[in-house]
């Protein structure tokens, strides 16, 4: 929070009065029949806790020890031997689980795909071999650009069989970021696809990786997985087919699968902060294996005849945790759907539940709103009565959105689990467990074993209502590791406020029934659309075009978004304020960092306001905007 943002302006925000019970049905078929003992134990004995966890994994060598700290640096069950992989889909291969479904995908343009775990374990082997033969090994990283299709998935199992390190980078974002994470990661391989689709039209993929390979010499190989078919650039000396190298003979569907340290890292995933410099947050194979694997079964009460959706991407840590490694640890069947809600029809969503019976739908609150605008009509036409569970995810949800998912999605049978966790958490942190009785525009109470608080600056827990800094106070299996290549920066962001405290980046309250509600972020963070975005980052997309001197950017509220992007630029000397530089301006921010970054608004302006130091104060310009005081202007200097 900067100066001048008074942390009391939380405290004014209105109580919800609305309790929403479980059902004697919801309560008896729940993992966690009574959470406040369940998670006393889990804070009093809390090793003993993710032990007992950690037992229902398959290790191939014990752990020697639960924990072992270094603030701020924590493994967890070191000495062991694991393979996430080994438990989402080895083990099962072995099971009666083996003929299940482990992966229903839906693509935009109609066509549809399923894999068995069988299936699903056959084709990662054979990714598996062909990464190897390309020379990638155990630590090498693999940087994944590709849509919502069932190769993301067979692509991030593959790489973690062998135990390389997968880097997936969003496949809405283009050429520079994408740059920017294949030279950070430092990866010798590319996984792409020709395309994908999105609202009908083709996302070009392979066209955008070209551009940013054509920055990252040290990339020797691109596979291509053909999505589209449509004719995009091919290197023969660098790219290779998928299907083509999947049917090559002597490409064997077994692979024994690498055995890794607890420790050792399984994924890279790449998240906005203070800086224009992404962060590489790093999970590790046993730790997050482990939250991912509770997490998934407590909150969604997944059993295993269930069908369950979470309509995010796999490109972001909601689709690696809860798309990808939580439920198919749990050995759940997950589906997969490529492109918009609203393509071809406003109620696809819903035809999806229906057409696969879906038990658990997990989406954001963007997503919600989104749907909200078309009326109840668009779900009341299809039979929703396979859900069980609900989830919301990625910003607060506002109560009357969550009142309309409670009715006109759950039918009020279904209780919504408003999850609060980051890409650096790896697993929820805060949310509700099916059997808690529910307030609209809460995320609940902290998850078992996670010592959840309020602060104020000083570092005392702040009173119930009264706002402050949500921290956590002990480490848990899958928080990240660090950030990758930078531990000063992983040191500073999180630890450096508080001795002994995790710092989350958000603010939020307690009501005094222990029921926390989310605020919004303290950094220079800005979530549209859900979507974490960092102001620095756009700012520098921004002033990639030749007519930007300078520009600087703030979150605007919007009803749909959440929070919509205003731009404030001043031009070079000899460029002239016009609409078309404006709008041009505009495509080159989606053409460097990608669609989602495109400010909704830009103002041109003649100067910016800063510090004396010279730092841009864009809590001055969103007072401005927001037609609020501008607080302490002493220190601004405007030339
Ligand atoms: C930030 C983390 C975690 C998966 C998706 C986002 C905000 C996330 C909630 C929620 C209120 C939420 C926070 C958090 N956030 N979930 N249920 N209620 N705010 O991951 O991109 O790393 O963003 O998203 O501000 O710090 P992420």
């Amino acid at each position: 929070m900067k100066k001048g943002e008074p942390l009391e302006a939380f405290e004014s925000l209105s109580h919800i009065q609305d309790v929403y019970k479980p059902s004697k049905e919801v309560v008896e078929n729940s993992y966690v029949k009574d959470y406040d003992s369940l998670y006393e134990f889990s804070i009093k004995e809390n090793q003993k806790f993710w032990d007992d966890v950690a037992k229902d994994l398959e290790w191939y060598r014990h752990y020697d020890k639960v924990l072992y700290s270094e603030p701020p640096f924590y493994k967890w069950f070191t000495g062991g031997k694991i393979n996430i992989v080994h438990n989402a889909l080895d083990r099962h291969v072995n099971s009666s689980r083996k003929n299940k479904l482990a992966i229903i995908w839906e693509g935009e343009d109609g066509t549809g795909r399923s894999y068995t775990y069988l299936s699903l374990h056959k084709e990662v082997n054979r990714m598996a071999n062909i990464l190897k033969s390309f020379g990638i090994k155990k630590g090498d990283t693999v940087t994944i650009y590709l849509p919502n299709i069932p190769e993301i998935a067979v692509s991030m199992l593959a790489c973690a069989k062998i135990g390389a390190i997968h880097s997936v980078v969003y496949a809405g974002f283009s050429a520079t970021a994408l740059k920017d994470r294949i030279m950070d990661a430092g990866s010798r391989l590319l996984i792409t696809s020709d395309g994908g689709y999105r609202g009908g039209k083709i996302v070009e993929l392979k066209k955008i990786a070209d551009e940013a390979l054509s920055g990252t010499p040290f990339v020797k190989t691109v596979i291509m997985v053909r999505r589209t078919g449509h004719d995009v650039p091919f290197d023969e000396s660098r790219d290779f087919y998928y299907d083509e190298l999947m049917n090559r003979p002597g490409i064997a569907s077994t692979f024994k699968t690498e055995e890794m340290d607890s420790e050792d890292p399984l994924f890279i995933l790449y998240t906005s902060g203070t800086t224009g410099k992404p962060k590489g947050i790093l999970h590790v194979h046993g730790g997050y294996a482990v939250g991912i694997y509770i997490t998934s079964k407590y909150v969604f009460n997944i059993n295993d005849n269930d069908t369950y959706w979470c309509a995010a991407d796999p490109g972001w840590i909601t689709g690696h945790s809860y798309i990808i490694y939580g439920p198919l640890i749990n050995g759940a069947t997950t589906v997969m759907v490529e492109g918009s809600p609203y393509y071809p029809t406003c109620d696809r969503w819903w035809k999806i539940i229906e057409k696969h019976a879906v038990n658990i739908f997990y989406t954001s609150p963007t997503a919600i709103r989104g749907i909200m605008r078309f009326g109840e009509e668009l779900p009341n036409k299809h039979d929703l009565s396979s859900l069980k569970i609900l989830g919301s995810v990625g910003e607060p949800i506002n109560p009357e959105v969550w009142r309309w998912y409670y009715k006109h999605i759950g039918k009020e049978r279904c209780p919504i689990m408003d999850t609060w966790w980051q890409t650096e958490s790896g697993m929820f942190l805060i949310t509700p467990v099916p059997s808690m009785p529910l307030k609209p525009g809460s995320c609940g109470k902290p998850f078992p074993g996670i010592d959840a608080d309020i602060f104020d600056e000083e570092g005392n827990p702040a009173p119930p209502e009264k706002g402050g800094y949500l921290v956590i106070k002990n480490p848990w299996p899958s928080m990240m590791r660090t950030i990758y290549k930078d531990e000063k920066r992983y040191i500073e962001t999180y630890f450096s406020k508080y001795k002994n405290a995790y710092l989350a980046g958000d603010t939020a309250k307690k009501d005094k029934d222990g029921y926390f509600y989310v605020m919004g972020r303290i950094d220079d963070v800005i979530k549209v659309s859900g979507y974490r975005l960092g102001t620095a980052e756009i700012e520098s997309a921004l002033i990639t075009h030749e007519a930007v001197a300078e520009s600087a950017v703030i979150g605007k509220p919007h009803k749909l978004k959440g929070n919509s992007i205003k731009a404030f630029v001043v031009l070079k000397p000899g460029f002239e304020k016009s609409e078309s530089l404006l709008e041009n301006i505009r495509e080159n921010v989606g053409h460097t960092l990608g669609p989602i970054a495109k400010p909704d608004e830009i103002e041109f302006v003649d100067s910016l306001p800063k510090t004396r130091s010279g730092k841009i104060m864009r809590r001055v310009l969103k007072a401005r905007e927001m037609g609020l005081s501008e607080g302490d202007l002493s220190t601004i200097e405007e030339d």
